[in-house]
C-alpha cells in the first residue's frame, strides 16, 4: 500500500541497480566484429554496481580492436537504460595473454561447430595438429549441413571486372540483410582489400585469423599478408595450403554467403576450392565480345569438370552511355547472353561501363556502398537478389543418381 504514496521520481531515487539485470543486459550485447555476445567471449572483465553507480571494465582482445568506440557507446547506452543506473565508470583495457587464449578456444569451438571446447583447446597453441581441412576437421560453414553458400566468381582472363563484380555483389548481398564473407583467392592479383576499402588488417589471435570488414562484408586476402610491391610466387601445394588456411583458420562466423574472387583462368585455385568446398557454386564474368566469351567458357567448363555448379553469367562493361544519352557498345555485344545460353544458365545481369565504378574501385569506395541508388548499383543489387533467389545448388552425386549411370 505504501507504494501508492510514492512519486515515480522518488521510486527511482531509492532504487539500487539490480546487478543481475545489469550483467544480463551487458552480456547480451553482440560484439560486431565477432558477432557473438560479450558474455560469451569474455570481453566484460568487471561489472559491479554500488547503489546507482556502476563500474564496467571491458578487455579488448587487442589494443587496435576495430569499432571499439562504437562498442563503448553501445555499452554505455545499454548500461544507462538499466533501471536505477545514474553513473557509469567505464574502463577500456586489453586482454591478458590468458584471456586471449581463452577467447581463441571459444572462437575455435565456434569455427568447428564442435560440441566441446576441449576439442578446440587440443588444437594447440603450438600451431600443430589444429584443424585444417585436410586433417578431417573443416570450418563449420564448410560442413555438409551448413547453409552457407560459397560462390566463386570466375573469369577466363584478367581485367574483365571479376573483382569489381565480386566486391559490389558482396556489398549488395550484405545490404539486403545477408551475412557475407569475401575471400580474395586471386593470390597473384589480389585487389579486394583496396577495392572494398577496408581500413584495418585482419587480427591474428594465436592460430585464429579474424577477417577484416568493410561495408558489412568480412574480408580476407593475401594482400594483407604480403608486403606491397612484392611478387608472390606460389607453388601448387603452398597455394592450396594458403587458401585452406583462409577457410579453416579464419573466424568467418556462419555467413549466408562467401564470395570467392577466383584467379583468372582455370588453375590450381579452382581445384583447391573444389576439394575444400565441394558445394561451391560458380558465376562467370565476361565482357561482351565473342573472343572474351569463348575464354570465359573455358573456365566455366573447367569448373564443371571439377563438379562445381555454374549458376549464372554476369556481363560486365556492356555499354557506355555517352553525354548524348546513347548507349555505345564499346566491347561489342551479346557475349554474356551467348555464354549463358551455351552453358544453360541465366544471364544474371549486364553492368555498364561507368567511370564511377572504376573510381570507386581505385579509391575503396564501391559504387553499391557509396551510391546505392545509382543505376549501376541497382544492377548489382538486382544480380544479388537473383543469385539469392536461385537458392543453393543441388549437388548431384553420380552414386546417388538413379538415372545417370
Ligand atoms: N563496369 C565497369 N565500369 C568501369 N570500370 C570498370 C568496370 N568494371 C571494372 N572496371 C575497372 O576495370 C579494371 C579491371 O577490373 P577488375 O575488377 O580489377 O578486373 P579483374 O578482377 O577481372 O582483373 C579496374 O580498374 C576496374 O575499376
Ligand atoms: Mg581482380
Amino acid at each position: 500500500m505504501e507504494r501508492l504514496f510514492r512519486t515515480p521520481t522518488k521510486t527511482r531515487e531509492c532504487m539500487a541497480v539490480d546487478q543481475v539485470q545489469l550483467e544480463a543486459a551487458l552480456s547480451a550485447i553482440i560484439e560486431p566484429e565477432l558477432g557473438l555476445p560479450l558474455g560469451q567471449i569474455g570481453l566484460l572483465r568487471e561489472v559491479t554496481s554500488r547503489r546507482r553507480r556502476v563500474r564496467i571494465e571491458v578487455a579488448l582482445p587487442v589494443a587496435a580492436w576495430p569499432g571499439s568506440d562504437e562498442l563503448a557507446d553501445e555499452i554505455h547506452r545499454v548500461a544507462g537504460s538499466v533501471p536505477g543506473v545514474e553513473e557509469i565508470e567505464f574502463d577500456l583495457t586489453v586482454m591478458t595473454d590468458e584471456e586471449r587464449a581463452a577467447l581463441r578456444v571459444i572462437l575455435r569451438t565456434e569455427m568447428l561447430g564442435a560440441a566441446s571446447p576441449d576439442a578446440a583447446a587440443e588444437g594447440g597453441h603450438d600451431g600443430h595438429g589444429h584443424a585444417h581441412g585436410g586433417d578431417g576437421a573443416a570450418a563449420a560453414f564448410l560442413l555438409p549441413d551448413s547453409t552457407t553458400r560459397v560462390i566463386g566468381v570466375s573469369s577466363g582472363k584478367g581485367g574483365v571486372g571479376k573483382s569489381t563484380v565480386t566486391v559490389n555483389l558482396a556489398i549488395a548481398l550484405a545490404e539486403s540483410g545477408h551475412s557475407v564473407g569475401l575471400l580474395d583467392a586471386d593470390v597473384y592479383g589480389f585487389s579486394a582489400p583496396k577495392m572494398l576499402g577496408t581500413d584495418h588488417d585482419p587480427i591474428i589471435l594465436g592460430d585464429v585469423v579474424i577477417p577484416t570488414s568493410a561495408h558489412g562484408v568480412k574480408c580476407l586476402s593475401m594482400g594483407y599478408f604480403v608486403p606491397d610491391d612484392q611478387p608472390v610466387i606460389w607453388r601448387g601445394p603452398m597455394l592450396h595450403k594458403a587458401i585452406q588456411q583462409f577457410l579453416t583458420d579464419a573466424y568467418w562466423g556462419r555467413p549466408d554467403f562467401v564470395l570467392v574472387d577466383m584467379p583468372p583462368g582455370t588453375g590450381d585455385v579452382a581445384l583447391t576450392l573444389a576439394q575444400v568446398m565441394p558445394k561451391a557454386e560458380i558465376i562467370v564474368v565476361t565482357t561482351p565480345q565473342p573472343a572474351a566469351q569463348r575464354v570465359a567458357q573455358r573456365s566455366a567448363f573447367a569448373a564443371r569438370r571439377l563438379k562445381l555448379s555454374v549458376r549464372g553469367v554476369v556481363e560486365n562493361m556492356s555499354w557506355f552511355t555517352g553525354d548524348d544519352g546513347r548507349r555505345y557498345e564499346l566491347f561489342g555485344a551479346g557475349g554474356g547472353q551467348t555464354l549463358a545460353a551455351d552453358l544453360g544458365v541465366p544471364l544474371l545481369g549486364q553492368v555498364p561501363l561507368v567511370n564511377a565504378v572504376r573510381l570507386g574501385g581505385d579509391e575503396g569506395r564501391p559504387i553499391v556502398a557509396v551510391d546505392p541508388e545509382s543505376d549501376t548499383a541497382l544492377v548489382f543489387t538486382d544480380i544479388a537478389s537473383k543469385l539469392a533467389s536461385l537458392g543453393p545448388a543441388r549437388v548431384y552425386r553420380k552414386e546417388l543418381s538413379l538415372r545417370e549411370g
